[in-house]
């Protein structure tokens, strides 16, 4: 993912046309700490998305941003094998909801692992639970799945996304050296066991 992103969306990194059908509506997740609000913010990404989304990339993750084209890719896959979530929040000059943040995840093939591509929320709403409120209903999706494990990277410069993970019952399990380039900046290989 860009804090935590692997090289291509095929792997993780931690990631449209327009999928097939309308998105489904994602259930809300209610968040221990009382930010269950937020998860109300949350919707299925879509292409009219991508504008937003393309800004918010470039902003976060400058040297190595997921280009449109990608992002087009990955919204357009199956819900089978993919899923982008948007966080919306009310524009300061109420004008209309725009972009917090957005999350996706892949779910592999077999149907019992999935991997978080990518995490990202807008800097001014960064502590605001729109990153624990993505990542929780990213895994919940996992488990409605049957998932029984979530992997993600996160860079080895990035404590706060790596904090985040932790507090989510993420553990490292490895690292990758020299992950993310050109920077040369090792990745954390995290796991969360969704049986426990
Ligand atoms: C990492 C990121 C997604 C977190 O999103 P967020 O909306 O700020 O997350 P939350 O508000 O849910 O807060 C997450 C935790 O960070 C803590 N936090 C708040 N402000 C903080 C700060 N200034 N520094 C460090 N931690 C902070 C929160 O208290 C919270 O702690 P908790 O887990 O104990 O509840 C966001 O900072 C981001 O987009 N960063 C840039 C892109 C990036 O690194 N993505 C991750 C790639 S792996």
């Amino acid at each position: 993912m860009g804090g935590s992103r692997p090289p291509s969306p095929q792997t993780s990194r931690m990631g449209g046309s327009r999928p097939p059908s309308p998105p489904a509506p994602v259930p809300p997740v209610g968040m221990p700490d009382g930010k269950a609000n937020i998860s109300d913010m949350l919707r299925p990404m879509v292409v009219a998305d991508l504008v937003a989304v393309i800004a918010l990339e470039h902003e976060l993750f400058p040297d190595d941003p997921w280009t449109a084209k990608m992002f087009a890719e990955e919204v357009a896959k199956p819900s089978r094998s993919r899923l982008y979530l948007v966080a919306e929040a009310a524009a300061g000059d109420g004008s209309g909801p725009v972009l917090a943040g957005y999350a996706g995840m892949m779910f592999e093939p077999g149907g019992m692992q999935a991997d978080v591509l990518t995490i990202a929320v807008s800097p001014e709403h960064w502590g605001g639970g729109v990153g624990s409120a993505l990542l929780a209903t990213l895994i919940q999706a996992a488990r409605d799945r049957g998932c029984v494990e979530v992997f993600l990277e996160v860079r080895a410069d990035n404590p706060r996304a790596h904090g985040l993970y932790l507090r989510r019952g993420f553990e490292e399990i490895g690292v990758r050296r020299g992950y993310y380039q050109p920077s040369g900046t090792d990745a954390i290989v995290m796991r969360k066991d969704l049986q426990t």
